[in-house]
């Protein structure tokens, strides 16, 4: 069975699409059988696949823009041998009714984590807390499989700026306060070229510049998320 991870949150443009389509491929270079499934109607991570004619991602990747990812995906996911799927989600998803929220609130029934980027503003923390009605909705559904929730700040200025520095509290304190648990992950996607670049020509960071920080630090986020999956998936 493999680790399904939906990139959500209906805040649009806070990193999901570049968030799924590199950490795939971290996980694709670091040797795990990967699918990405772009759940959005954009079809941002096609594009950004099509803009080089043979593929320069290292995973599969397959649009699939409905509400019935939960329904229909799982069972391809095992019988194909995925160790690791990423869900794209569309922005939108803050409440039921809407087509965009429908596919967000599937795949989440599809899948054990949801990692939220977030831009370390106030406004965006809080733009972010929208999504928690779907959360507990989703939650509630499923009590015997809790939804992990994994949330990465993307965009911070390099340096120690005072809101990256105030980022983790602050992110912390809003889904806390509504009795959602949460992990702030650790690691933090710095606002850099490299990551405006890559799609450009359709690769991802690992493979565009290896040795760049938006490389070491996607990695980084790969590694933590795997182990908070692992902890997870362990009970803990
Ligand atoms: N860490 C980063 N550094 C530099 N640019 C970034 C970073 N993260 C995202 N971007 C840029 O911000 C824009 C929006 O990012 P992206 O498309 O990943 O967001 P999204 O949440 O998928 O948007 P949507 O809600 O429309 O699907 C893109 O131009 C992307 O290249
Ligand atoms: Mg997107």
């Amino acid at each position: 069975m493999p680790y399904v991870i939906a990139v959500a949150n209906q805040k649009g443009g806070c990193g999901k699409t570049t968030i799924s389509v590199n950490l795939a491929a971290c996980f694709g270079r670091a040797g795990y059988k990967v699918l990405l499934v772009d759940a959005d109607p954009q079809a941002s991570a096609m594009q950004w696949r099509n803009n080089r004619e043979e593929s320069g991602l290292p995973f599969h990747i397959q649009p699939y823009p409905f509400p019935t990812i939960h329904k229909e995906l799982p069972t391809q996911f095992e019988q194909a041998g995925y160790d690791v799927v990423l869900i794209d989600c569309p922005p939108g998803a803050a409440t039921g009714g809407d087509r965009k929220a429908d596919i967000t609130r599937s795949a989440l029934l599809a899948s054990h984590a949801v990692l939220m980027p977030v831009r370390p503003t106030p406004l965006d923390y809080q733009a972010a807390a929208i999504i928690l009605p779907l959360l507990q909705d989703v939650s509630f559904l499923r009590q015997d499989a809790p939804l992990k929730v994994l949330l990465v700040i993307n965009g911070k200025l390099p340096g120690n700026t005072r809101l990256g520095g105030e980022a983790h509290a602050a992110a912390e304190a809003i889904f806390t306060a509504e009795g959602m648990p949460i992990t702030v992950l650790r690691s933090e996607i710095c606002s850099r070229q490299t990551f405006a670049e890559a799609p450009a020509v359709g690769q991802a960071v690992v493979d565009y510049a290896p040795s760049s920080k938006a490389s070491a630090e996607i990695q980084q986020l790969a590694k933590e998320v795997l182990e908070c999956l692992n902890r997870a998936t362990a009970g803990a």
